[in-house]
């Protein structure tokens, strides 16, 4: 009998800009210290991208360019570069535009997709159906967010968190059992009052008000949220693990959504996976927002086999949330 051909990830590419936000230096710009951010979130820098007229497509070019000489690929075998981000460019046109024109992807179509945190695997999710189609061979998703465009850095409880970052993996058809074997993605719009951009958009444009309430800046309300992170993004990742008869044996890896460690540590106990199975990078970079799993795949691509089972799971502003159940397809 003929395998399905499945949409795998054939490479990884990343990107974080050179300087580095530690929690020393947020301690002279907040009331806050090292001790309660790292207890509290895991993180203990951040990278933040600075300069004049550099946006989110700049950290999305430099991943794609790294996705792209990893695989050997040549820019015009690109069919399509979907780019997930919270933080485009321009509201118009989008950000996996320039990104395609940058790195010189003529002949792929491009678009953006917004699910904040959650955007890479729903990215992710949405590319693979293209490929098991069978009309697209080579697709590109990354995951870029310059989230110090829309941070407070006079606001304690979110401008510890957050960090810049871009990564990108690149999807082909695979026909050996390998690659993406399903997914759960999930929304709950009524989350909008509790993590939120409150202007700036076309329900309230911005204004001298807006700036001048500083509502072009991330608001959350920390602790619940916290909760239904906790919640959902765990529940999903055992939703998955039970539906596809998996063990926390036959699980090589967790790739988590990197908001904070504490929210990953209950996801990986609720799945009873734990030790050096669970994959955390948040410590260097923060929560970078789409970026956090493909920057987590890149940092860990060496660790990865062959037929290793990996779920990744996520929870983010909307609310959105998911899993998603992989098989890996390639030892680098
Ligand atoms: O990425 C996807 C979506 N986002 C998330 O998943 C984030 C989820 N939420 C969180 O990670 C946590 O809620 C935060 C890290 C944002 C905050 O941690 P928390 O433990 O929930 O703190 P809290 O907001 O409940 O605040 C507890 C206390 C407060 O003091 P009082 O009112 O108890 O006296 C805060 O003012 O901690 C205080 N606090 C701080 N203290 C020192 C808040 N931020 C800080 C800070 N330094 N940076």
């Amino acid at each position: 009998m003929l395998k399905k051909t499945r949409a795998a990830i054939t490479g990884v590419g990343g990107h974080v800009p050179d300087y580095i936000l530690t929690n020393k230096e947020l301690e002279k710009m907040v009331d806050t210290n090292d001790e309660w951010i790292t207890s509290r979130t895991g993180v203990k820098e951040r990278h933040i991208l600075k300069g004049e007229g550099q946006g989110t497509s700049h950290m999305g070019e430099k991943a794609v360019r790294d996705l792209l000489r990893k695989t050997n690929t040549d820019p015009l075998e690109v069919d399509m570069i979907l780019c997930a981000t919270a933080t485009p460019d321009y509201i118009f046109p989008a950000t996996a535009n320039l990104i395609c024109d940058m790195v010189g992807a003529k002949n792929a179509f491009s678009f953006d997709l917004q699910a904040a945190c959650s955007g890479f695997l729903y990215g992710l999710v949405t590319a693979q159906q293209f490929i098991e189609t069978g009309k697209y061979k080579k697709v590109i998703v990354v995951g870029a967010d310059k989230m110090s465009s829309i941070i407070d850095y006079t606001d304690r409880k979110t401008c510890i968190i957050f960090g810049d970052g871009a990564a990108a993996v690149m999807l082909e058809p695979d026909d050996s059992g390998n690659g993406i074997q399903d997914s759960i993605l999930r929304t709950d719009g009524s989350g909008l009052p509790y993590l939120h951009l409150k202007a700036g958009g076309s329900r309230r444009p911005a204004s001298l008000e807006t700036i001048q309430n500083r509502e072009h800046y991330v608001f959350q309300e920390g602790a619940t949220v916290f909760k239904f992170a906790v919640t959902n993004m765990a529940g999903v990742a055992a939703e998955i693990m039970e539906r596809n008869n998996l063990t926390s044996d036959d699980v090589a890896y967790l790739v988590p959504h990197q908001a904070n460690k504490r929210i990953i540590d209950a996801t990986a106990e609720r799945m009873g996976v734990g030790g050096d199975k669970v994959l955390v990078n948040i410590e260097k970079y923060g929560n970078t927002t789409a970026a956090t799993i493909p920057l987590v795949l890149w940092d860990f691509e060496k660790n990865f086999k062959k037929g290793d089972n990996i779920i990744l799971a996520a929870f983010g502003g909307g609310f959105t949330w998911g899993s998603c159940y992989l098989k890996w397809a390639y030892n680098s």
